[in-house]
């Protein structure tokens, strides 16, 4: 294809695309990387384009161009770090099951360098909002969708418990057609894995547009448009997650979140040096409690071969439980295309109780002591309908037994921290009956890993 040629098409490609970056041809040509073993380059020089800019690259070079005017545009070209990470399934058959299985280290990984024991707080070093910023926040509106809105739930209920901070979660894609109030020292809070899903983008346009608020990243991916969008970032550094359906993202930005949680307890003073020196302690305890779950993969395995047929599914929670029952159902719909809803245990009996019989496996995760008595009380509701009962329970709830059919038993914890566990417990029932079903697990029909159009 000749210059003129190049550089039509070019133009053309990049006038329909909203955001690119360019890296500058590799100065390594082609024969040398044949003659000697590949040598990543640690860093690319790039350029980010923004909306309605256009770019010329030729031999001799690039220039931008403001797509409506075609004026001139100078731009400074940016360092990307380039991560020579090798991207293999480490002998698991999937990517799901491999990444399942890396949420003890990425656990800790989310947790390192941002735990102060002696002052019971967290630090962030990449958080460039100042102290008089977040102590002055009055409410934090959270912005997501799918796993990462479960995640948000999750968290929106930890900082009003901890922080005592007026917080909600709202869906991204629903949340940009509401006319909302956003008041004064409202923190917006963007979680998203990828960066790049266009629903929470535009969601966090929406509110930059409508006014002067900060908002912050959970990200796992550095450079995303998400995070070029935000005014400040929290990383998750799980490193890289191939399978479309969510896992060690998941756990991780609950594990930042957790501690953000924490940082603004302490900062508001809501929690004291006691009380946040023991949540840290509970804190670090979570990667070795991942990995007890992780190795009763025969349990889980059993119990997915003995439900796998079954076409629907209810998970039913309280308090915490709940969000984790909705992200444990959205996991086996994903993978295993079964009809599985997740269900606040109170709510079964004002509607949804009409459907459970003896062909709908219900799964209680009863992993709140606060509502336990509650929980198992609506668990018999069930039972007295004829639902297979499967309950995931704290070691020592013995009065369970009497009620489930089968029971995995799973560490006890805190309650806010108990959906970090039965999340991961989840995420394996769903893989396995999937498996069992013989489903394509990575890549799910109609998924994908990151939805960049509306
Ligand atoms: C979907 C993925 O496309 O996007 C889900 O299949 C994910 O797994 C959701 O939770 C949100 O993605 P992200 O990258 O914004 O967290």
């Amino acid at each position: 294809m000749t210059t003129q040629k190049n550089c039509k098409f070019l133009k053309f490609f990049l006038t329909t695309i909203d955001q690119i970056f360019i890296n500058f041809p590799d100065p390594w040509p082609k024969e040398r990387h044949a003659k000697h073993r590949i040598i990543q380059p640690p860093f690319l020089d790039v350029l980010f384009l923004r909306n309605n800019e256009i770019a010329e690259v030729t031999p001799e070079g690039t220039k931008v161009f403001d797509a409506m005017n075609c004026t001139p545009i100078h731009k400074e070209t940016e360092k990307l770090e380039t991560e020579n990470t090798s991207i293999s399934k480490n002998g698991f058959d999937h990517f799901m099951l491999k990444e399942i299985f890396e949420q003890p280290d990425t656990l800790r990984q989310a947790m390192h360098g941002r735990i102060f024991q002696d002052l019971g707080t967290a630090v962030f070093e990449e958080l460039n909002l100042s102290i008089n910023e977040l102590s002055s926040i009055q409410r934090i509106l959270i912005l997501a969708c799918g796993t990462s809105w479960h995640a948000g739930y999750i968290a929106a209920n930890w900082l009003e418990e901890k922080a005592k901070i007026p917080a909600q979660a709202e869906i991204a894609s629903e949340f940009r057609y509401k006319n909302p109030i956003i008041s004064e020292n409202t923190l917006v809070i963007a979680i998203s894995q990828s960066g790049e899903t266009f629903d929470t983008i535009g969601s966090v346009r929406e509110v930059k547009a409508r006014g002067n608020v900060k908002v912050l990243a959970v990200c796992n991916a550095r450079n995303s448009t998400l995070t070029r969008d935000a005014d400040a970032c929290l990383f998750l550094k799980a490193g890289p997650e191939i399978s479309v359906c969510s896992t060690k993202a998941l756990t991780s930005q609950l594990m930042v979140l957790s501690l953000f949680t924490l940082f603004m307890a302490r900062l508001k003073q809501s929690l004291n040096l006691e009380e946040g020196q023991k949540f840290l302690t509970q804190l670090q305890q979570v990667p070795d409690q991942v990995d007890a779950i992780l190795r009763q993969t025969e349990e889980i395995q059993s119990l997915a071969k003995k439900y796998a047929h079954y076409p629907n599914f209810f998970f039913l929670g309280r308090n915490y439980m709940f969000p984790t029952s909705l992200e444990a159902a959205l996991k086996l719909k994903e993978i295993s295309y079964i009809n599985a809803v997740g269900y606040p245990a109170g709510e079964m009996k004002h509607g949804p109780i009409a459907l459970v019989d003896k062909n709908l496996p219900v799964v209680g995760l009863c992993g709140n002591q606060k509502t336990l008595e509650k929980t198992l009380s609506n668990l018999m509701e069930m039972k007295a309908r004829g639902a297979p009962l499967i309950a995931f329970a704290p070691q020592g709830t013995l009065e369970i037994e009497s009620i489930a059919d089968d029971v995995l038993w799973l560490p006890p914890t805190s309650d806010e921290l108990s959906c970090i566990l039965y999340s991961v417990a989840c995420q394996m029932l769903a893989y396995y009956i999937a498996l069992e079903r013989g489903a394509e697990i990575d890549q799910p029909r109609n998924l994908a890993k990151s939805v960049t159009v509306e």
